[in-house]
């Protein structure tokens, strides 16, 4: 026998051994399902999102209650936009009877207490696929206009507020975004509407199926006038201090396997409720490597969501959420 006082093996003995030691949880209350609406009386499959729906208004509401069932508290709401509703400032996004505000108001007659987050920002909405208003120049050059863009970003997040949204979610990356939005919500009152900010938004190549969903990739250029740099973490501390002094509720880091060291690195520097986005191209990877039968897909979806939950976020935007609630209701029963 060899003389080894210290046998960390003790710890993971038994299933009950472990059951006592396990540092990080994930339930169902810990996630956010991101949908899509559209207009018209059908839903249809996202072919980039296998196991996702663009849902109609009629069927937005049934869904939610089931997804309630399910365990689910959170929904994110993301406008599908026909192209010809599409303008050049994105007006369509504060339009009172648009596919958004008339989605809250089905889900919350329905399920009042499903929370209803909204995703505020223009690129659904605008003709070039840009978060921002675009002002182009003569040579070809063009610009995403800052505060401009804030202007009708507060537009967007009143027209939800009115409609019943308990959380207003900018995935914009604007400067200043925050302070204005919540100035604008507290003007007619919805002081008690939260901001979940996307603090550390980055300009990621993992978005693909999100844009495909919604027929909303930029028609020109990128998005690194105002999406971080994956190269940086420090960066996303300065952005956290802007969000905490403006009046954030929550922060987020998105994506979220890639940027785990971003989401630690803003546990450790605020006391706020921090969010993380497993993006469509995270989803993707493991749902296309389990349809090759080469990866396991309930493990690798729950092991990459615990990860993030391990690396400090309190809450997690996936896909997955209504097949993990599921998942984790048979792991209970
Ligand atoms: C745009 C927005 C994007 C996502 C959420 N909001 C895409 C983008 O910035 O181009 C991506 C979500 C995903 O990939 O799952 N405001």
């Amino acid at each position: 026998m060899m003389n080894i006082p210290i046998r960390p093996r003790r710890n993971r003995k038994t299933v009950a051994m472990r059951g006592l030691m396990r540092e990080t949880e994930l339930t169902a209350a810990h996630l956010i399902y991101p949908m899509f609406v559209q207009e018209g009386e059908e839903s249809t499959p996202i072919e980039s999102l296998p196991g996702c729906t663009r849902w109609c208004v009629a069927d937005i509401a049934e869904q939610c209650a089931q997804l309630y069932e399910l365990g689910i508290r959170c929904v994110d709401l993301f406008a599908v936009v026909p192209e010809e509703k599409k303008d050049g400032a994105g007006t369509e996004a504060w339009n009172p009877e648009g596919v958004v505000p008339t989605a809250i108001a089905a889900i919350k007659a329905k399920v009042p207490d499903l929370l209803v987050m909204t995703d505020v920002a223009l690129d659904p909405f605008n003709t070039y696929g840009q978060d921002g208003i675009v002002r182009e120049y003569d040579n070809g050059g063009y610009e995403i206009l800052n505060d401009e863009t804030v202007e009708a970003l507060c537009r967007q997040a009143l027209c939800h507020a009115r409609a019943g949204a308990d959380i207003i979610s900018p995935s914009d990356m604007m400067d200043g975004r925050v302070a204005a939005i919540r100035a604008a919500l507290d003007s007619e009152g919805y002081t008690s509407v939260s901001i979940l900010s996307y603090t550390a938004k980055y300009a990621s190549a993992y978005y693909g199926p999100f844009r495909g969903a919604l027929g909303s990739a930029p028609k020109f250029g990128d998005k690194k006038t105002y999406q971080m740099d994956p190269a940086n973490c420090r960066e996303a501390l300065r952005e956290a201090a802007a969000d905490v002094a403006e009046g954030a509720d929550m922060l987020m880091v998105k994506p979220a396997t890639l940027y785990l060291d971003v989401i630690a690195a803003l546990r450790a520097a605020t006391h706020l409720p921090i969010a993380a986005y497993h993006v469509s191209g995270e989803y993707l990877m493991i749902k296309s490597a389990a349809a090759s039968g080469w990866l396991d897909e309930r493990s690798c979806m729950l092991e990459a969501l615990l990860s993030i939950r391990r690396a400090g976020a309190d809450m997690i935007l996936t896909y997955a959420a209504p097949q993990v609630a599921r998942w984790l209701a048979e792991d209970n029963a």
